[in-house]
């Protein structure tokens, strides 16, 4: 009999080793390298698109009209850029509990509802329960079959015989497959099993959503592996217990990046918020020294967010900084533009910072938004609350031009904001916009100058 091989794979990101490490040299994970045996099937390489035909000119390549199909749920669909692509692989990650599931059965039954065949194959729930889960969310199309079943064989040959028209594996975790050795839910399993699956829908032009649990400890493979395999990735985020939660696309080969949805849970599952502009102001304090509003564009879309602060005192040793929703360094730089270019002084302080709702936003532009709301509250002194703020800061202090000045306008006046400052070069580019008054600043100290010293 042959000796067992063994091999070291990080179950974090997939990287394996001949011997074991306790931090993994790929991601820097520590504790994630587990023992496996080595996998005794030949390698069949991770085989995607068809391949054979030798290489074409781009001009022979055939095409069909990109036919997109709409499940109706308007903000899932904005999401993954007007549509689902037939036959492309779309990667739904999240924490568990975020409602991944719920947002797969809602928006897969209202397009079940349109006559279309969608397979929901669960490895987590019973039938029983997602009925009871349907139940709930008020719908029970004929078209929507449920299987609780693991196996990757028998899925395979259901969707060869059904043909339908969308796939939903919930979650890729929990399929294993006989022809391999490693356990269900490692690295080695997840990545194989997706690759099958991915490579059987391509040849069917059946939309595939694969579900993936993001964890920390490493005990299930994280969805990172899958990353490069799939067309789409989309992560469903917001606090578990809080009410509302944004899709974000992360990754997309059909459509635009940092596209979001925004829904609401509620009692009887998932609603989409239509207007989150009005949905992140709803409960904004007027008046308040630390609030500020800025435009955001979140891919085609422009969502007025409220970034807010509180600077106090520190009372012994390092001030602190707590922030949320906006990058921790992108904080500490403006703290620091801060206190050197306009001579306000965080030293001594603590400095907590949030976006309100818990939006995360990654845009330069709201560099300007989080120094007002910092100032504000250092000062004293309330930003009036028809004013939105907006532009990039450097680190010499200037504030630099962003895009879309136009949009964001256009958005802050539909609330009924007035007054906007921004960099001086997009003014610019900005039109003349009814109703709102432009003030261009070309530093900080001249955005400070201009919010409070009037
Ligand atoms: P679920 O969709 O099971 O999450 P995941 O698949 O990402 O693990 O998450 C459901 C959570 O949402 C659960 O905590 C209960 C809550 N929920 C509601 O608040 N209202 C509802 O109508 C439903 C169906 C779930
Ligand atoms: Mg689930």
């Amino acid at each position: 009999m042959g000796k067992v091989r063994l091999v070291y794979v990080c179950q974090s990101c997939g990287f394996s080793a001949p011997k074991w490490l306790g931090k993994c040299p790929e991601c820097m994970e520590w504790n994630s390298i587990v023992e496996q045996r080595a996998e005794r099937t030949k390698k069949r390489g991770l085989r995607v698109i068809e391949t054979g035909k030798g290489p074409l000119s781009l001009t022979e390549v055939r095409t069909s009209p990109e036919a997109r199909s709409r499940t109706g749920v308007g903000e899932f669909d904005r999401t993954l850029g007007g549509g689902m692509v037939p036959g492309s692989a779309i990667l739904i990650g999240g924490d568990p509990g975020v409602g991944k599931s719920t947002l797969l059965l809602q928006t897969l039954s209202a397009y079940a509802d349109k006559g279309k065949t969608v397979l929901y194959v669960s490895g987590e729930e019973s039938a029983r329960q997602i009925r009871l889960r349907a139940e709930r969310l008020g719908t029970l199309p004929e078209d929507l079959f449920v299987w609780a079943e693991t196996s990757l064989e028998t899925i395979v040959e259901e969707i060869r015989e059904r043909k339908p028209d969308v796939v939903i594996i919930d979650s890729v975790q929990t399929i294993f497959s006989d022809a391999l050795e490693s356990t269900p839910g490692s690295v080695g399993q997840v990545r194989e099993i997706s690759a099958r699956l991915i490579s059987l829908v391509k040849g069917m032009d059946v939309v595939l959503f694969l579900v993936g649990h993001v964890t920390k400890d490493g005990a299930i493979a994280g969805p990172k592996v899958l990353e490069h395999m799939v067309d789409t990735v989309l992560y469903f985020e917001g606090e578990t217990a809080g009410a509302f939660k944004i899709l974000r696309a992360v990754k997309n080969r059909f459509g635009s990046v940092m596209e979001i949805g925004v829904f609401e849970m509620g009692d009887s599952g998932l609603t989409e918020v239509k207007n989150p502009s009005e949905f992140f102001l709803r409960d904004r304090p007027i008046d308040t020294p630390g609030s500020c509003v800025a435009p955001s564009q979140e891919g085609t879309r422009t969502l007025l967010v409220e970034v807010q602060s509180l600077v106090s005192h520190t009372v012994f040793g390092t001030p602190r900084r707590t922030i949320v929703g906006v990058d921790y360094n992108k904080v500490i730089l403006i703290i620091a533009v801060l206190e050197k270019k306009a001579s306000l002084l965080f030293a001594d302080q603590d400095v907590f910072l949030k976006t309100a709702g818990g939006l995360r936003v990654d845009e330069p532009a709201i560099d300007l938004a989080v120094a007002a709301s910092l100032a504000s509250n250092l000062l004293d002194k309330a930003i009036p609350p028809n004013t939105i703020v907006f532009g990039e800061i450097g680190l010499s202090g200037e504030v630099r031009s962003i895009t879309r000045t136009e949009q964001r306008l256009l958005e802050a006046k539909k609330l009924g904001f007035t007054r906007a400052v921004l960099p001086k070069e997009s003014l610019r580019a900005a039109p003349k916009i009814k109703g709102i008054k432009l003030v261009g600043v070309s530093n900080v100290r001249e955005a400070v100058e201009v919010l409070f010293d009037e």
